[in-house]
């Protein structure tokens, strides 16, 4: 196998992400995390996995960054997780500096990688990747939307009694309390949900899709969710090793797109092996609009935090 996917951060979404990367056999996988042993134990472990999962995909663990040279991709979980109580937000400024350090380091032995970032407060975490790695935006992409969309799509799914591989989403904007889900979009085997549904359920599903992060923080008491947010970065990891060219919510960099320059918010984007190879422009309604606007400005103004505590 001659593609290679890094995978920083080798906790649980980590892991999990090198693990259903290595078991769809895409590419080899090298797992990279500060703590000693943690990779290589974890890589060993889905090394000896792979005669069963019947995969010729190899696994490595490294606490260096020599062995992730020349990857294709590179998926960014180091950090610290949320526990309870704990927003998002919260991360901002410990996120930033471990995942500054790591962008440097891999973009300086991947420089043709696409990147895609899943350390919290997503957006702005892929914002300080592409400043940092100074790489061309549609190589810097963040994961969320395919999150946030599958979570919708779980609650629906669970609503109508129908299986989840029948119901399409599209969730918009920050990958947090202000993302804007849309149920204009949303498909159960391509028939509208707001004629499957009525308003006021889905108004509450869309509730707790806001909250499904933090509703598993509850749940687990100590880390945050690990399977659906693996799942979601495996697919985009795949969708560029394969040039699937796949239309999926992410992170992508806006300028000018919805009215929006200078930042990353979720949108639909075609995703290939070049990265983002195109944001979707949809129709949006004037209340759309300004939830989109109000959510980018949010990861807008987090970003500009970061930036007065760098310099000061
Ligand atoms: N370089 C490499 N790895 C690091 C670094 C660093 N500088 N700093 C921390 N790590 C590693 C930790 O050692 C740990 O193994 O990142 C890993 C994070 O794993 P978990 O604590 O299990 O967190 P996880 O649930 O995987 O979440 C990771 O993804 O969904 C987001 O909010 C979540 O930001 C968090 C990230």
């Amino acid at each position: 196998m001659n593609r290679k996917v890094t995978v920083v951060g080798a906790g649980n979404v980590g892991a999990t992400t090198a693990q259903l990367i290595a078991e769809k056999g895409v590419a080899d996988v090298v797992l990279v995390d500060i703590l000693d042993g943690i990779p290589q134990g974890k890589s060993l472990d889905m090394t000896e996995a792979a005669p069963v999962w019947n995969t010729s995909a190899r696994v490595f663990g490294a606490n260096d960054y020599g062995p992730t040279e020349g990857s294709d991709v590179v998926v960014v979980t180091a950090g610290l997780a949320r526990k309870p109580g704990m927003s998002r937000d919260d991360l901002l400024h410990a996120n930033a500096r471990i995942v500054r350090a790591v962008a440097s380091e891999v973009g300086k032995r991947s420089p043709e990688a696409v990147i895609i970032v899943v350390s919290n407060p997503m957006d702005v975490m892929t914002q300080v990747v592409f400043q940092e790695t100074g790489f061309p935006a549609r190589r810097v992409v963040g994961m969320g939307g395919v999150l946030d969309s599958a979570r919708f799509r779980a609650f629906v799914a669970m609503e109508a009694g129908v299986s989840a591989r029948d119901v399409s989403a599209l969730v918009m904007g920050g990958h947090g309390d202000s993302m804007v889900p849309l149920p204009r979009y949303t498909m159960v085997g391509g028939i509208p949900v707001t004629e499957i549904l009525d308003k006021a359920r889905v108004q509450e599903l869309i509730e707790r899709t806001r909250n499904g992060g933090a509703e598993i923080v509850g749940l687990l008491k100590s880390g945050s969710a690990y399977y659906a947010p693996a799942a979601a970065s495996a697919e985009m990891a795949e969708a560029v090793l394969r040039d699937e060219k796949r239309v999926l919510p992410c992170a992508a960099y806006l300028e000018g797109q919805y009215g929006v320059t200078g930042v990353y918010s979720g949108v639909p984007v075609k995703l290939g092996a070049g990265g983002v190879e195109a944001i979707l422009e949809l129709k949006l309604s004037d209340e759309e609009l300004k939830a989109f606007q109000a959510s980018a400005r949010a990861v807008q103004e987090a970003v500009s935090k970061l930036g007065e505590s760098k310099s000061a």
